[in-house]
Protein backbone atom coordinates (compact mmCIF):
# COMPACT_ATOMS: atom_id res chain seq x y z
CA UNK A 1 0.00 0.00 0.00
CA UNK A 2 0.74 3.33 -0.43
CA UNK A 3 2.17 5.37 3.12
CA UNK A 4 3.28 8.48 4.03
CA UNK A 5 6.78 7.79 5.48
CA UNK A 6 9.17 9.93 7.99
CA UNK A 7 12.20 9.96 6.74
CA UNK A 8 14.09 12.68 9.48
CA UNK A 9 13.05 16.56 9.94
CA UNK A 10 11.43 18.29 7.19
CA UNK A 11 11.81 14.96 4.79
CA UNK A 12 8.52 13.36 4.43
CA UNK A 13 8.31 10.60 1.61
CA UNK A 14 5.13 8.31 0.13
CA UNK A 15 6.50 4.90 -0.21
CA UNK A 16 4.94 1.32 -0.54
CA UNK A 17 4.55 0.03 2.41
CA UNK A 18 3.65 -3.77 3.36
CA UNK A 19 -0.56 -3.82 4.21
CA UNK A 20 -0.86 -3.62 7.63
CA UNK A 21 -2.23 -7.28 9.00
CA UNK A 22 -4.65 -8.21 11.92
CA UNK A 23 -2.17 -8.48 15.27
CA UNK A 24 -5.13 -9.58 17.67
CA UNK A 25 -8.86 -10.73 17.72
CA UNK A 26 -10.01 -7.58 18.51
CA UNK A 27 -8.23 -5.45 15.54
CA UNK A 28 -9.72 -3.93 12.21
CA UNK A 29 -7.99 -2.99 9.25
CA UNK A 30 -9.61 0.60 8.22
CA UNK A 31 -9.03 1.52 4.41
CA UNK A 32 -8.62 5.13 4.68
CA UNK A 33 -10.70 7.44 2.79
CA UNK A 34 -10.12 10.98 4.21
CA UNK A 35 -7.21 11.90 6.56
CA UNK A 36 -6.02 15.35 8.03
CA UNK A 37 -2.95 16.60 8.73
CA UNK A 38 -2.46 18.05 12.63
CA UNK A 39 -0.82 21.33 14.71
CA UNK A 40 0.59 18.05 16.19
CA UNK A 41 2.07 16.39 13.46
CA UNK A 42 4.40 19.75 12.82
CA UNK A 43 5.94 18.82 15.79
CA UNK A 44 6.77 14.89 14.51
CA UNK A 45 8.00 16.87 10.89
CA UNK A 46 9.95 19.20 12.84
CA UNK A 47 11.76 17.00 14.70
CA UNK A 48 10.31 17.84 18.00
CA UNK A 49 9.38 14.87 19.49
CA UNK A 50 11.28 12.40 20.93
CA UNK A 51 11.69 8.82 19.47
CA UNK A 52 10.17 9.53 16.01
CA UNK A 53 11.74 6.88 13.98
CA UNK A 54 12.46 6.45 10.73
CA UNK A 55 9.44 4.62 8.40
CA UNK A 56 6.99 5.86 11.02
CA UNK A 57 3.83 6.99 9.02
CA UNK A 58 2.18 9.81 11.03
CA UNK A 59 -1.27 10.41 10.63
CA UNK A 60 -4.17 10.72 13.70
CA UNK A 61 -6.94 12.08 12.19
CA UNK A 62 -8.95 9.72 9.77
CA UNK A 63 -11.68 7.95 8.77
CA UNK A 64 -12.35 5.12 6.26
CA UNK A 65 -14.15 1.93 5.61
CA UNK A 66 -13.63 -1.52 7.79
CA UNK A 67 -11.84 -3.61 4.96
CA UNK A 68 -11.23 -6.50 7.71
CA UNK A 69 -11.80 -7.74 11.21
CA UNK A 70 -10.48 -10.10 13.44
CA UNK A 71 -12.52 -12.80 15.04
CA UNK A 72 -13.97 -11.35 18.08
CA UNK A 73 -14.87 -7.76 16.71
CA UNK A 74 -18.48 -7.42 17.48
CA UNK A 75 -18.90 -3.55 16.82
CA UNK A 76 -17.83 -3.32 13.65
CA UNK A 77 -18.62 -5.21 10.15
CA UNK A 78 -16.61 -4.89 6.93
CA UNK A 79 -18.11 -2.32 4.92
CA UNK A 80 -19.07 0.12 7.89
CA UNK A 81 -18.09 3.43 7.58
CA UNK A 82 -15.88 5.14 10.57
CA UNK A 83 -14.76 7.60 12.52
CA UNK A 84 -11.39 6.85 14.77
CA UNK A 85 -10.56 9.23 17.36
CA UNK A 86 -6.77 9.33 18.02
CA UNK A 87 -7.10 8.25 20.65
CA UNK A 88 -6.04 4.57 21.21
CA UNK A 89 -7.56 3.12 24.21
CA UNK A 90 -8.40 -0.39 25.93
CA UNK A 91 -11.91 0.48 27.50
CA UNK A 92 -11.65 -1.05 30.38
CA UNK A 93 -8.50 -0.11 32.74
CA UNK A 94 -8.65 2.49 35.85
CA UNK A 95 -8.37 5.49 33.45
CA UNK A 96 -10.86 4.00 30.62
CA UNK A 97 -13.38 3.59 33.62
CA UNK A 98 -13.03 6.86 34.41
CA UNK A 99 -13.61 8.38 30.83
CA UNK A 100 -9.67 9.18 30.56
CA UNK A 101 -9.04 7.65 27.08
CA UNK A 102 -6.13 9.39 26.34
CA UNK A 103 -4.50 8.56 29.76
CA UNK A 104 -5.36 4.78 29.16
CA UNK A 105 -2.69 2.25 30.34
CA UNK A 106 -2.91 -0.41 28.39
CA UNK A 107 -1.89 0.53 25.07
CA UNK A 108 1.59 1.99 25.52
CA UNK A 109 4.46 0.32 27.21
CA UNK A 110 5.54 3.81 28.43
CA UNK A 111 1.49 4.21 30.12
CA UNK A 112 3.19 6.06 32.95
CA UNK A 113 3.92 9.06 31.00
CA UNK A 114 1.50 8.87 28.26
CA UNK A 115 -1.46 7.27 26.01
CA UNK A 116 -1.51 6.06 22.86
CA UNK A 117 -2.08 7.75 19.88
CA UNK A 118 -2.16 6.39 15.81
CA UNK A 119 1.77 7.70 14.35
CA UNK A 120 2.52 9.19 16.56
CA UNK A 121 5.91 8.19 17.35
CA UNK A 122 7.68 5.59 19.56
CA UNK A 123 6.46 7.71 22.48
CA UNK A 124 3.00 7.19 22.30
CA UNK A 125 3.30 3.68 21.17
CA UNK A 126 4.85 3.92 17.79
CA UNK A 127 1.50 2.97 16.44
CA UNK A 128 1.48 3.42 12.43
CA UNK A 129 -1.03 6.43 11.32
CA UNK A 130 -3.41 7.09 9.03
CA UNK A 131 -1.65 9.02 6.64
CA UNK A 132 -2.09 5.99 4.13
CA UNK A 133 -4.11 3.59 2.22
CA UNK A 134 -4.59 1.37 5.10
CA UNK A 135 -4.12 1.38 9.10
CA UNK A 136 -4.79 -1.17 11.77
CA UNK A 137 -6.97 -0.53 14.18
CA UNK A 138 -6.69 -2.13 17.65
CA UNK A 139 -9.53 -2.01 20.10
CA UNK A 140 -11.95 -1.97 17.13
CA UNK A 141 -14.91 -2.73 19.71
CA UNK A 142 -13.71 0.42 21.62
CA UNK A 143 -12.49 3.43 20.13
CA UNK A 144 -14.05 3.93 16.14
CA UNK A 145 -17.76 4.69 15.72
CA UNK A 146 -19.88 4.60 12.47
CA UNK A 147 -20.55 7.81 10.99
CA UNK A 148 -23.85 9.26 11.25
CA UNK A 149 -25.38 9.12 7.84
CA UNK A 150 -26.29 12.69 8.29
CA UNK A 151 -22.66 13.77 9.18
CA UNK A 152 -20.28 15.40 6.49
CA UNK A 153 -17.02 13.35 6.21
CA UNK A 154 -15.43 16.56 6.02
CA UNK A 155 -16.81 17.30 9.55
CA UNK A 156 -16.47 13.64 10.81
CA UNK A 157 -12.45 13.78 10.04
CA UNK A 158 -11.93 16.90 11.93
CA UNK A 159 -13.86 16.05 14.82
CA UNK A 160 -10.89 12.75 15.45
CA UNK A 161 -8.85 15.43 16.69
CA UNK A 162 -8.67 19.07 16.03
CA UNK A 163 -12.37 19.80 16.52
CA UNK A 164 -12.76 17.33 19.58
CA UNK A 165 -9.71 18.94 20.70
CA UNK A 166 -10.75 22.74 21.05
CA UNK A 167 -14.29 21.88 22.33
CA UNK A 168 -11.91 20.05 24.98
CA UNK A 169 -10.29 23.18 26.03
CA UNK A 170 -13.28 25.17 26.55
CA UNK A 171 -14.33 22.32 28.66
CA UNK A 172 -10.79 22.38 30.61
CA UNK A 173 -11.30 25.93 30.96
CA UNK A 174 -14.62 25.64 33.05
CA UNK A 175 -16.19 28.39 31.87
CA UNK A 176 -18.91 29.94 33.77
CA UNK A 177 -21.65 32.44 32.73
CA UNK A 178 -20.20 35.92 31.29
CA UNK A 179 -16.70 34.55 31.41
CA UNK A 180 -13.97 36.63 29.29
CA UNK A 181 -12.26 33.68 27.58
CA UNK A 182 -8.94 34.56 25.74
CA UNK A 183 -8.08 31.86 23.11
CA UNK A 184 -4.04 32.06 22.22
CA UNK A 185 -3.43 30.06 18.80
CA UNK A 186 -6.15 30.29 15.63
CA UNK A 187 -5.28 27.15 14.56
CA UNK A 188 -7.91 24.73 14.21
CA UNK A 189 -7.66 23.63 17.51
CA UNK A 190 -8.26 27.32 18.82
CA UNK A 191 -11.19 28.32 16.09
CA UNK A 192 -12.95 25.61 17.74
CA UNK A 193 -11.98 26.66 21.27
CA UNK A 194 -13.42 29.83 20.45
CA UNK A 195 -16.64 28.58 18.51
CA UNK A 196 -16.92 26.53 22.08
CA UNK A 197 -16.66 28.77 24.59
CA UNK A 198 -19.78 30.59 23.62
CA UNK A 199 -21.62 27.02 23.74
CA UNK A 200 -20.27 26.67 27.43
CA UNK A 201 -21.22 30.43 28.34
CA UNK A 202 -18.82 33.03 27.38
CA UNK A 203 -19.51 36.49 27.93
CA UNK A 204 -16.76 37.51 25.51
CA UNK A 205 -13.86 35.47 23.22
CA UNK A 206 -11.13 37.24 22.62
CA UNK A 207 -8.64 35.18 19.90
CA UNK A 208 -4.88 35.90 19.64
CA UNK A 209 -2.64 35.07 16.46
CA UNK A 210 -0.81 36.85 13.74
CA UNK A 211 -1.28 35.28 11.30
CA UNK A 212 -4.22 37.40 9.09
CA UNK A 213 -6.16 34.65 7.64
CA UNK A 214 -6.46 32.87 10.89
CA UNK A 215 -7.28 36.17 12.62
CA UNK A 216 -10.06 36.60 9.94
CA UNK A 217 -11.30 32.85 10.23
CA UNK A 218 -11.69 34.00 14.28
CA UNK A 219 -13.89 36.69 13.25
CA UNK A 220 -16.35 34.88 10.79
CA UNK A 221 -16.38 31.30 12.10
CA UNK A 222 -16.17 31.96 15.84
CA UNK A 223 -17.34 35.85 16.23
CA UNK A 224 -14.67 36.36 18.66
CA UNK A 225 -12.61 39.63 19.10
CA UNK A 226 -9.17 39.29 17.85
CA UNK A 227 -5.56 40.36 18.87
CA UNK A 228 -2.76 40.20 16.63
CA UNK A 229 0.29 40.04 19.06
CA UNK A 230 3.14 41.54 16.12
CA UNK A 231 0.99 44.72 16.65
CA UNK A 232 2.21 44.99 20.58
CA UNK A 233 5.43 45.24 22.00
CA UNK A 234 3.67 43.51 25.00
CA UNK A 235 0.73 41.46 24.10
CA UNK A 236 0.00 40.60 27.83
CA UNK A 237 -0.23 44.23 28.54
CA UNK A 238 -3.03 44.49 25.74
CA UNK A 239 -4.71 41.17 27.29
CA UNK A 240 -5.29 43.16 30.24
CA UNK A 241 -5.69 46.73 28.84
CA UNK A 242 -8.59 45.01 27.31
CA UNK A 243 -9.84 43.04 30.53
CA UNK A 244 -10.19 46.00 32.71
CA UNK A 245 -6.47 45.31 33.61
CA UNK A 246 -7.39 42.44 35.42
CA UNK A 247 -6.80 39.76 33.09
CA UNK A 248 -9.05 37.22 31.54
CA UNK A 249 -11.48 35.05 33.49
CA UNK A 250 -10.07 31.98 31.58
CA UNK A 251 -7.01 31.23 29.08
CA UNK A 252 -7.37 28.24 26.46
CA UNK A 253 -3.85 27.59 25.60
CA UNK A 254 -4.02 26.17 22.01
CA UNK A 255 -0.40 26.77 20.24
CA UNK A 256 2.10 24.49 21.93
CA UNK A 257 6.08 23.86 22.43
CA UNK A 258 6.61 25.67 18.98
CA UNK A 259 5.13 28.97 19.71
CA UNK A 260 6.89 32.50 18.42
CA UNK A 261 6.61 35.98 19.93
CA UNK A 262 9.52 35.36 22.43
CA UNK A 263 13.25 34.89 20.89
CA UNK A 264 14.85 33.67 23.63
CA UNK A 265 12.65 31.02 24.50
CA UNK A 266 12.81 30.08 20.62
CA UNK A 267 16.93 29.94 21.12
CA UNK A 268 17.16 28.11 24.02
CA UNK A 269 13.61 25.88 22.98
CA UNK A 270 13.10 24.64 19.60
CA UNK A 271 16.40 25.85 17.80
CA UNK A 272 19.23 25.01 20.69
CA UNK A 273 16.66 22.07 22.39
CA UNK A 274 17.93 23.17 25.84
CA UNK A 275 14.44 22.77 26.90
CA UNK A 276 11.38 20.79 25.13
CA UNK A 277 10.27 23.50 23.26
CA UNK A 278 8.66 27.33 24.04
CA UNK A 279 6.70 27.97 26.84
CA UNK A 280 5.70 31.55 25.67
CA UNK A 281 2.39 30.94 24.81
CA UNK A 282 2.22 29.25 27.68
CA UNK A 283 3.55 31.63 30.11
CA UNK A 284 1.37 34.35 27.90
CA UNK A 285 -1.69 32.58 29.56
CA UNK A 286 -0.15 32.86 33.06
CA UNK A 287 0.31 36.24 32.69
CA UNK A 288 -2.90 36.83 31.04
CA UNK A 289 -5.34 35.59 32.82
CA UNK A 290 -6.36 37.02 36.26
CA UNK A 291 -5.49 36.65 39.72
CA UNK A 292 -7.65 32.95 40.43
CA UNK A 293 -8.77 32.50 36.91
CA UNK A 294 -7.90 28.58 34.81
CA UNK A 295 -5.56 28.18 32.52
CA UNK A 296 -6.57 25.15 30.13
CA UNK A 297 -3.20 24.08 27.80
CA UNK A 298 -4.26 22.11 25.02
CA UNK A 299 -0.95 22.94 22.98
CA UNK A 300 0.87 20.18 22.92
CA UNK A 301 4.58 20.00 25.06
CA UNK A 302 7.20 16.78 24.43
CA UNK A 303 8.62 15.23 27.86
CA UNK A 304 11.13 17.46 28.29
CA UNK A 305 10.89 20.00 30.61
CA UNK A 306 10.03 24.14 29.83
CA UNK A 307 10.95 27.03 31.59
CA UNK A 308 7.58 27.60 32.40
CA UNK A 309 6.73 30.75 34.74
CA UNK A 310 5.46 28.28 37.60
CA UNK A 311 6.12 30.94 40.48
CA UNK A 312 3.91 33.19 38.50
CA UNK A 313 1.01 30.64 38.36
CA UNK A 314 1.30 29.66 42.09
CA UNK A 315 1.13 33.05 43.55
CA UNK A 316 -1.63 34.42 41.17
CA UNK A 317 -3.66 30.80 42.63
CA UNK A 318 -4.33 29.54 39.29
CA UNK A 319 -5.94 26.89 38.48
CA UNK A 320 -4.15 24.94 35.40
CA UNK A 321 -5.79 21.90 33.79
CA UNK A 322 -4.48 20.00 30.72
CA UNK A 323 -4.15 16.79 29.22
CA UNK A 324 -4.64 15.28 25.86
CA UNK A 325 -8.08 14.84 24.47
CA UNK A 326 -10.51 12.08 25.28
CA UNK A 327 -12.27 12.12 21.68
CA UNK A 328 -14.63 10.10 22.10
CA UNK A 329 -15.99 11.35 25.63
CA UNK A 330 -17.08 14.45 23.20
CA UNK A 331 -18.35 13.19 20.74
CA UNK A 332 -22.27 12.75 21.98
CA UNK A 333 -22.39 15.88 23.18
CA UNK A 334 -20.41 17.65 19.67
CA UNK A 335 -22.70 15.41 17.38
CA UNK A 336 -25.25 17.63 18.59
CA UNK A 337 -23.61 20.54 17.88
CA UNK A 338 -22.51 19.81 14.58
CA UNK A 339 -25.81 18.79 13.89
CA UNK A 340 -27.10 21.82 15.13
CA UNK A 341 -24.74 24.31 13.69
CA UNK A 342 -22.91 25.59 16.42
CA UNK A 343 -19.89 24.07 15.26
CA UNK A 344 -18.97 24.03 12.19
CA UNK A 345 -15.54 22.22 12.03
CA UNK A 346 -15.72 21.90 8.13
CA UNK A 347 -15.59 26.09 7.12
CA UNK A 348 -12.04 26.09 8.90
CA UNK A 349 -10.45 23.66 5.65
CA UNK A 350 -8.76 25.28 3.13
CA UNK A 351 -6.55 22.61 1.20
CA UNK A 352 -7.09 19.16 -0.24
CA UNK A 353 -3.86 17.14 -1.15
CA UNK A 354 -4.11 13.71 -2.86
CA UNK A 355 -1.78 11.38 -0.32
CA UNK A 356 0.81 11.24 -3.38
CA UNK A 357 1.41 14.76 -2.68
CA UNK A 358 1.70 14.95 1.42
CA UNK A 359 5.13 16.20 0.96
CA UNK A 360 3.87 19.27 -0.45
CA UNK A 361 1.15 19.33 1.99
CA UNK A 362 3.76 19.09 5.20
CA UNK A 363 5.83 22.19 3.67
CA UNK A 364 1.98 24.31 2.93
CA UNK A 365 0.66 24.00 6.48
CA UNK A 366 4.21 24.05 7.75
CA UNK A 367 5.13 27.23 6.58
CA UNK A 368 1.64 28.42 6.71
CA UNK A 369 1.46 29.02 2.67
CA UNK A 370 -1.27 30.42 1.12
CA UNK A 371 -3.56 30.47 3.95
CA UNK A 372 -3.24 27.05 4.94
CA UNK A 373 -5.45 26.84 8.10
CA UNK A 374 -6.25 22.79 7.92
CA UNK A 375 -5.48 20.76 4.96
CA UNK A 376 -6.62 17.58 4.19
CA UNK A 377 -5.16 14.14 2.52
CA UNK A 378 -6.77 12.00 0.33
CA UNK A 379 -5.74 8.45 -0.14
CA UNK A 380 -6.35 6.90 -4.41
CA UNK A 381 -6.97 10.78 -5.50
CA UNK A 382 -4.50 12.55 -8.19
N1 LIG B 1 -4.07 18.07 23.66
C1 LIG B 1 -4.40 17.42 22.56
O1 LIG B 1 -5.02 16.36 22.61
C2 LIG B 1 -4.08 18.01 21.23
C3 LIG B 1 -4.77 17.58 20.09
C4 LIG B 1 -4.54 18.25 18.88
C5 LIG B 1 -3.61 19.28 18.82
N2 LIG B 1 -2.94 19.62 19.94
C6 LIG B 1 -1.97 20.72 19.93
O2 LIG B 1 -2.69 21.94 19.89
C7 LIG B 1 -1.85 22.95 19.29
C8 LIG B 1 -2.63 23.64 18.19
O3 LIG B 1 -2.93 22.74 17.14
P1 LIG B 1 -3.35 23.30 15.71
O4 LIG B 1 -3.64 22.13 14.83
O5 LIG B 1 -4.38 24.35 15.86
O6 LIG B 1 -1.92 23.93 15.28
P2 LIG B 1 -1.42 25.10 14.30
O7 LIG B 1 0.04 24.98 14.25
O8 LIG B 1 -2.18 25.05 13.00
O9 LIG B 1 -1.86 26.44 15.06
C9 LIG B 1 -1.07 27.06 16.04
C10 LIG B 1 -1.30 28.57 15.91
O10 LIG B 1 -0.64 29.24 16.98
C11 LIG B 1 -0.15 30.48 16.49
N3 LIG B 1 0.88 30.95 17.42
C12 LIG B 1 2.22 30.74 17.44
N4 LIG B 1 2.79 31.32 18.51
C13 LIG B 1 1.78 31.94 19.18
C14 LIG B 1 1.73 32.72 20.37
N5 LIG B 1 2.82 32.96 21.10
N6 LIG B 1 0.51 33.21 20.77
C15 LIG B 1 -0.63 32.96 20.05
N7 LIG B 1 -0.63 32.22 18.91
C16 LIG B 1 0.56 31.72 18.50
C17 LIG B 1 0.36 30.11 15.12
O11 LIG B 1 0.49 31.27 14.29
C18 LIG B 1 -0.75 29.17 14.62
O12 LIG B 1 -1.78 29.84 13.94
C19 LIG B 1 -0.60 22.22 18.81
O13 LIG B 1 0.42 22.33 19.79
C20 LIG B 1 -1.05 20.78 18.75
O14 LIG B 1 0.04 19.89 18.89
C21 LIG B 1 -3.15 19.01 21.13
ZN1 LIG C 1 -3.59 16.11 16.58
ZN1 LIG D 1 -7.53 1.74 29.07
Amino acid sequence: MRAMVYRGPYKIRVEEKPMPALEHPNDAIVRVTLAAICGSDLHLYHGMMPDTRIGHTFGHEFIGVVEQIGSSVQNLQVGDRVMVPFNIFCGSCWFCARGLFSNCHNVNPNATAVGGIYGYSHTTGGYDGGQAEFVRVPFADVGPVRIPDWMHDEDAVLLTDAAATGYFGAQLGEIVEGDTVTVLGAGPVGLIAAQSAWLMGAGRVIVVDHLQERLEKARTMAYAETLNYDEYDDVVVELKKRTDYLGADVVIEAVGAEADGNLTQQITGPKLKLQGGSATALNWAIDGVRKGGTVSVVGAYGPIPNAVKFGDALNKGLTLRMNQTPVKRQWPRMFEHVRNGYLTPRDMITHRFPLEQIPEAYHVFSSKLDGCIKPLVVPGAG
